[in-house]
């Protein structure tokens, strides 16, 4: 018997707000990114509860589930610490030929892209650029404009995340604020 039903999840084109059953929501401020900013002294000594940024999601399988896909959309704050932007923590997919796609909904940024050998690359983001990362690559967000960053995000359900490996090394290289621009600058 076929039929026809009504969309289970929206998303609003302009905020990127996420809404349907079971959307789930988790924020990150500043006291959870010790070690991930370049001026650890700087990010100790700002208000630990200042929210960086919040990603809502739906994951329509289980974690893990091979062939299935997940749904996110971030929304970094504004910021620095010191002269670094607000950012994500980035990290590695702990199954590491997985991919993803990140599309830019609002504001302005940059998606710093870091393959096995440790090269960076940033890819401008703006409303509406599309962005593929490829397997094997770290990748993290940074909000350079002065409103808030939304972008989605696509990646497998079996994909996994590695957060241990940024937060130990880091990327090689950081967006940095100097005289006004954002430049990507090498460790
Ligand atoms: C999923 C993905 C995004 C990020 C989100 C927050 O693989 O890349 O949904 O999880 O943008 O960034 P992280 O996870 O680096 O804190
Ligand atoms: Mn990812």
């Amino acid at each position: 018997m076929s039929y026809i039903t009504e969309p289970e999840h929206f998303f609003n084109g302009q905020k990127g707000s996420l809404r349907g059953n079971n959307v789930g929501s988790k924020k990150t401020y500043l006291k959870d990114l010790d070690g991930f900013f370049g001026d650890e002294k700087v990010r100790d000594s700002m208000n630990q509860d200042t929210l960086v940024y919040e990603v809502q999601y739906y994951f329509p399988v289980e974690d893990g589930r091979e062939g299935g896909l997940f749904f996110g959309i971030t929304t970094i704050n504004p910021g620095k610490v010191g002269d670094e932007y607000f950012m994500t923590k980035g990290h590695y997919h702990e199954k590491r030929d997985r991919g993803e796609y990140y599309w830019c909904i609002t504001g302005e940024g940059m998606l710093i892209l870091m393959d096995g050998e440790r090269n960076c690359r940033a890819e401008k983001m703006s409303p509406e650029s599309l962005h593929y990362i490829p397997g094997y690559t770290a990748h993290r967000v940074v909000n350079t404009g002065a409103a808030p960053l939304v972008f989605g995000a696509c990646w497998p359900a079996d994909a996994g995340h590695n957060y241990g490996e940024i937060k130990m090394r880091g990327f090689s290289a950081r967006v940095l604020d100097k005289d006004h621009e954002p430049m990507l600058i090498d460790e």
